[in-house]
């Protein structure tokens, strides 16, 4: 089968096309034939080794497509299911890719409306949209919330689901102007370029990148509001939190991570997974979807790693 994959830690470049044997499905898995794949930061932060991962890899943390044969002990699922799932252990930027069959989910009934290009851009982005707003910071009606990175694929997410919890503001800051009017249509009130305005004061501040908001973080909450810490994409060192600190302030700190979640609750994950699959197949969550082919992934890492990628980016991989 076709696939991408690097076999050292380096520039997009290291994304090296290559011939490898279709895996086979071990218990709990099923065998999907990807139609498409989405691509996340993440899968960056694995190829520069900044997450090190085992070598060499093929990234992809998400593909759409058919099963075509399941492991032993799957029930639910068989061969021929048109499904979207996760694949946290990568193997998405390929022509046939190995997912948890607990993680992976069918597209019948509700789901069925959602095309194969929308079905390989959710799995990723939005559960973790969906659970930093309803289970991590739990996002109550005319709560002000602050996103970062707010026009990518998490980001423009996110905003909307905070806007259908109720939340009375929502803010994001980002790097450039261009990236500020992109966010806007996906339910801002206020997009900042560079950096947080002083004295501003949030219910909830959802943060994927670190950097200037991770070290402000508790100047940046109101009484009883939550930092979750959801990425770090600015690589620009960590903050501490002392006890005594949030003793003093108020202020919560949490977080959300779909690997550690897929370990010590499956079926939690499987529902953020659920929820965001009918988020986005009702419309209320609208994804906005550049399709590249599997052949030119270096191109989307490039632009995912210089900042100049709004939206989501998906690779046609079957027709
Ligand atoms: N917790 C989880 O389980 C989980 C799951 C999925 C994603 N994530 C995280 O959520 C974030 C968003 O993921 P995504 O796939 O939707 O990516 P994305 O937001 O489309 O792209 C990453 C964004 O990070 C921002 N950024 C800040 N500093 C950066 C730097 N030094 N280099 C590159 N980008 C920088 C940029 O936005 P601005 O230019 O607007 O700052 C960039 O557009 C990522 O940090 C990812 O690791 C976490």
């Amino acid at each position: 089968m076709r696939a991408v994959r690097f076999a050292a830690y380096g520039e997009p470049a290291v994304l090296t096309p290559v011939e490898l044997p279709v895996p086979e499905p071990g218990p709990g898995q099923v065998l999907v034939r990807v139609a498409y794949a989405g691509v996340n930061f993440a899968e960056v932060m694995f190829r520069r080794g900044q997450i090190p991962v085992g070598l060499p890899h093929v990234p992809g943390l998400e593909v759409t497509g058919t099963v075509e044969r399941v492991g032993a002990d799957v029930r639910g699922l068989a061969a021929g299911a048109r499904v979207a799932a996760l694949t946290l252990d990568g193997g998405g930027y390929a022509e046939y890719a190995l997912a948890r069959a607990d993680l992976a989910i069918e597209l019948d009934g509700p789901l069925d409306r959602l095309s194969p290009v929308l079905a390989a851009a959710f799995p990723c982005n939005v559960p973790v949209a969906w659970g930093v707003v309803h289970a991590a910071a739990r996002v109550l009606p005319a709560e002000t919330v602050l996103i970062t990175a707010p026009a990518g694929g998490v980001g423009t997410a996110a905003a909307q689901l905070a806007r259908s919890a109720g939340a009375g503001a929502v803010h994001g800051v980002t790097s450039s102007t261009t990236k500020a009017a992109y966010a806007a249509g996906f339910g801002y009130d206020e997009v900042w370029v560079g950096e947080v305005p002083a004295g501003r004061t949030f219910d909830v501040v959802l943060d994927s990148v670190g950097g200037d908001v991770r070290q402000r973080a508790l100047e940046l909450l109101a009484p009883f509001g939550r930092y979750v810490v959801l990425g770090d994409a600015a690589d620009a060192g960590d903050q501490t939190f002392a006890g005594n600190q949030l003793w003093g302030s108020g202020a919560s700190v949490g977080g959300y991570n779909l690997g550690g979640l897929a370990h010590q609750r499956p079926d939690l994950l499987g529902e953020h997974l659920r929820q965001a699959a009918l988020s986005v197949a009702t419309g209320a969550v609208r994804i906005d979807v550049t399709e590249v082919p599997l052949a030119d992934v270096a191109k989307v890492h490039e632009l995912l790693e210089s900042r100049r990628s709004t939206g989501k980016y998906v690779l046609r991989v079957h027709d």
